[in-house]
């Protein structure tokens, strides 16, 4: 009995070295990665995304998007950087539905890997890369900070469909919304604090438009505000691409002001009101929009978590020279 334990314990553990040490198979994320592999790595990836919100601000909220898009389809492992390659057949994500004409940073990007190319060639991969400047640009809009656990790779390999198989849209239900975060492991209270990513950053009209159709609690059901409504009626005067910020209350800083604004009705999309709309999310809503300090540190939380998705196993890896092509 004792010694087919300690078999069976052997075993366990010759498999947990076999699996660790096959090629491309990712390892444990950690926070300590890259301190003897690329010590300057951290300060290089802030710097330049200083540099690069210095010069555009609404790249922050661009970036933190990115990750999440890329995360959520087959994890993080920026396969939604890779650009089309007809030579090579790749078909990438950037035409996929939801990212087609509003996905954006790739540039900034381009840019932070270039200087950590410079500091520490050929070892640090585009999507740990995409995660700190993610959490990078968190903090510099004023919101919280976390450790970044690190070691990802990067795919040599995108899917289109799984963009737009994964990715909720915003006319998506509050049941839908739930469903597809669980999917990828995450809970009800995660899925709700990492909306609160909608508190910075904009959308285009041809997003929110049927929202905005009516007047009180708008047409086809839609609760909203009707000033609100009145407003947004007003944007898409510009036409599909004029946009609105998803924050009305405080639309450039990172804080709770999107809870406050949903519980007055004035959510942007179909599928933030979702969460305060008389089902499971409304208490929560209500603690985030009272409480600065519970939303910051669940979303902190939230987003190590999304970024432990690990890529499917058999998915090929490596650490890609340009963000934008296989090596
Ligand atoms: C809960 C489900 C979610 C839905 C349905 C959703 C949907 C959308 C849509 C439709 C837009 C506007 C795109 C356009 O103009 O075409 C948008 C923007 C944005 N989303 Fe989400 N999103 C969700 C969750 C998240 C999460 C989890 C994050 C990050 C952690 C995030 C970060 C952002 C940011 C920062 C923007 C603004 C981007 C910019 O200004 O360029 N979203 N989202
Ligand atoms: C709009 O909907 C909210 C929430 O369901 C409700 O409290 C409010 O009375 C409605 N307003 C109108 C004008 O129907
Ligand atoms: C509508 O928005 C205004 C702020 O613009 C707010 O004072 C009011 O309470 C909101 N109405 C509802 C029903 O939430």
């Amino acid at each position: 009995m004792a010694s087919s334990r300690v078999l069976l314990a052997l075993s366990l553990a010759l498999l947990t070295l076999t699996v660790a040490s096959l090629p491309g198979t990712p390892t444990a994320l950690s926070t300590s990665y890259y301190n003897k592999r690329c010590a300057s790595l951290q300060p290089a990836v802030r710097s330049a995304m200083a540099r690069a919100v210095a010069s555009d601000p609404t790249t922050a909220a661009a970036v933190l998007r990115l990750f999440f898009h890329d995360c959520f389809v087959n994890g993080c492992d920026a396969s939604v950087l890779l650009d089309d390659d007809t030579t090579t057949n790749l078909i990438g994500e950037k035409s996929a539905f939801p990212n087609a004409n509003s996905l954006r940073g790739y540039e900034a990007i381009d840019a932070i890997k270039s200087a950590v190319e410079s500091a520490c060639p050929a070892t640090v991969s585009c999507a740990d890369v995409l995660a700190l400047a993610a959490r990078d640009a968190v903090s510099l809009l004023g919101g919280p900070s976390w450790n970044v656990r690190l070691g990802r790779l990067d795919a040599r390999i995108a899917s289109r469909d799984a963009a737009n198989a994964n990715l909720p849209g915003p006319g998506s239900s509050l049941s839908s919304l739930l469903d597809a975060f669980q999917r990828k492991g995450l809970s009800a209270r995660d899925m709700t604090a990492l909306s609160g990513a909608h508190t910075v950053g904009r959308a285009r009209c041809a997003t929110f438009r049927g929202r905005a159709g009516g007047g009180a609690n708008g047409s086809g059901g839609e609760v909203i505000n009707a000033t609100y409504a009145a407003e947004l009626r007003g944007a898409c005067g510009g036409g599909d691409g004029a946009v609105a910020p998803l924050d009305v209350a405080t639309p450039d800083a990172f804080d709770n002001g999107y809870f406050r604004a949903l519980m007055e009705r004035r959510g942007l999309l179909h599928s933030d009101q979702e969460l305060f709309n008389g089902g499971s999310q409304d208490a929560l809503v209500r603690k985030y929009a009272r409480d600065g300090a519970a939303f910051a540190g669940d979303f902190a939380k939230a987003m190590v978590r999304m970024g432990n998705l690990a890529p499917a196993p058999g998915t090929p890896l490596e650490v890609r020279k340009y963000c934008r092509r296989p090596n």
